[in-house]
């Protein structure tokens, strides 16, 4: 039953669904797990109040390049109200498999960059860099 899960993930992994960019997003954050330095970029196209697109482009373990398959999946065609209504939780049901600590944050990498895309990151002001969950990145240093 196990492996059934696994493959699932793995399955996702490498053939990831939403994978790409959207050409002129309404919101776009690029994220970064600060304990490996792996990045998602999302971008999402906005229509009523409601994701009418989403993709996503990275690179990371197969946790994180899983939950940002999933996750993408989830949400298209869900209002934004109900978006950022997700926990971590959701995200780790969407999953299905025991996440040990070490790789949660790999795990909910996605989601982390899909609230500030939601927050802060409506195009016209630069994308996010890395600010999502990095805190070690040297501030005004080029
Ligand atoms: Fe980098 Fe999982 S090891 S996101």
């Amino acid at each position: 039953m196990d492996d059934l899960y696994r493959d699932y993930i793995l399955e996702h992994y490498r053939r990831p669904h939403n994978f790409g960019v959207i050409e002129s997003p309404d919101l776009r954050w690029e994220g970064a797990n600060p304990l490996c330095g792996d990045r998602i970029t999302m971008t999402l196209s906005v229509r009523d109040g409601h994701v009418a697109d989403v993709e996503f482009t990275g690179r990371g373990c197969a946790i994180s390049q899983a939950s940002a398959s999933l996750l993408t999946d989830e949400i298209r065609g869900k209002s934004l109200d109900d978006v950022a209504r997700m926990t971590p939780d959701d995200v780790l049901d969407l999953l299905g498999i025991e996440i040990s600590p070490a790789r949660l944050k790999c795990a909910l990498l996605p989601l982390d960059t899909l609230s500030h895309a939601m927050s802060e990151g409506a195009t016209g002001t630069p994308a996010g860099s890395g600010v999502a969950a990095a805190d070690d990145g040297p501030a005004g240093d080029a």
